[in-house]
């Protein structure tokens, strides 16, 4: 596939972080660059950069958290609510919450922001208050570019989730990091049932205080910019590995079973997802995940739809971060076409289409 060309921005250096031209460190080398009038001058630049590459870091730019929240309203004004994420976090004002407040020792694995919605975010944005030096990172991996090697090494699987989809099952019990009630911010069953029909989503209450969803969507979405197939779920945060790595380091049991495990995910027929899939998935973003340590007064904005990311543990516990989201995803809209008669790589094999190429 032919890269984009490194783009340019007025006095600002640009330096390629990464294989692939997928991450972008856009360094200012004046005083200004920060402006909100910078920001509207280069709207269109900074946007097709993150359609085009990725994802696009900034320092030096002077930026404090309220201008921030200002820029991205100028890049891209379409604020995403936040009601209904994994992971939990604060409201600081308006768009602006802080980064998830997940235990500093858990290591969070690369994923696409809450992929379970209809319409998950499309871009997100990210500002360091206070750093944590030498961790407390977030990798960011290129989806397009894990995508192709998918499509070379595993044909038959990633034909099945076109076919299939996929499917997401959350408890909302003791062993989730969140209830129903902090989820949705309401105590009403009748406003969450509400929500979750709008979203598409199945739901059955197991008990008065234990909420379990089925959040079946397309897994298989092209990226209309640079046509690549991106496999979108999220498999290192909804499995039993993480769950057990959460519950490790927080001092917590986990759950007994796979049915009262908070976070979990199927193909879309509710069949299960090949292990060693799923561990080549989590060794291949590992291998090829980059990062760029927080400075204080940075900020980080990527496409979710591109750029996979996840956060390393840290060690200083006045590390601050602030997220914004941007935009929505039409699941829908993206979704890669079912191949007509069943699939066409998997015959090819002689084979069937839930075996691992
Ligand atoms: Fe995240």
């Amino acid at each position: 596939m032919a890269m984009p060309q490194t783009p340019t921005f007025t006095d600002t250096e640009v330096t390629v972080c990464s294989e692939g031209d997928f991450l972008l460190l856009l360094r200012a080398q004046r005083p200004g660059c920060g402006s909100l009038d910078w920001f509207r001058e280069h709207r269109q630049a900074v946007m097709a950069a993150l359609d085009h590459h990725g994802a696009v870091f900034f320092r030096g730019f002077g930026t404090d958290t309220r201008q921030f929240q200002d820029a991205l309203d100028i890049l891209k004004p379409e604020r995403y609510d936040m009601i209904d994420i994994v992971t939990p976090r604060s409201h600081v004002r308006d768009t602006l919450y802080t980064s998830t407040q997940a235990h500093p020792a858990i290591d969070i694995p690369q994923h696409q922001e809450m992929p379970y919605r209809t319409h998950p975010p499309w871009y997100l944005g990210f500002y360091c208050e206070v750093p944590s030096e030498g961790d407390g990172f977030t990798p960011v991996h290129d989806q397009r570019r894990l995508g192709r090697t998918i499509r070379r090494l595993f044909p038959a699987v990633l034909d099945r989730f076109i076919e299939l989809g996929v499917r997401y099952v959350r408890n909302f019990n003791q062993y989730s990091f969140k209830s129903w009630q902090t989820c949705w911010e309401t105590t009403s069953r009748a406003e969450v049932e509400a929500r979750l029909r709008k979203d598409d989503t199945e739901f059955e209450w197991v008990d008065d205080d234990w909420l379990r969803t089925f959040q079946r969507r397309p897994a298989v979405l092209r990226d209309p910019v640079s046509k690549a197939e991106i496999l979108f779920p999220s498999f290192g945060i909804f499995h039993l590995t993480f769950i057990k790595h959460i519950a490790e380091k927080m001092g917590l049991t986990p759950p007994p079973s796979e049915a009262e495990q908070a976070l979990g995910c199927q193909f879309g027929n509710g069949s299960p997802i090949p292990e060693d899939f799923i561990a080549w998935i989590h060794q291949e973003v590992v291998r090829t995940k980059v990062s760029i340590p927080w400075q204080p007064g940075d900020f980080f904005l990527m496409s979710n739809l591109i750029a996979g990311h996840g956060r390393t543990p840290y060690s200083n516990l006045k590390r601050t971060l602030h997220a914004s989201f941007r935009g929505r995803i039409d699941l829908g809209a993206l979704e890669v076409a079912r191949v007509p008669g069943g699939h066409e790589v998997a015959r090819e094999l002689g084979r069937p289409a839930n075996e691992l190429a």
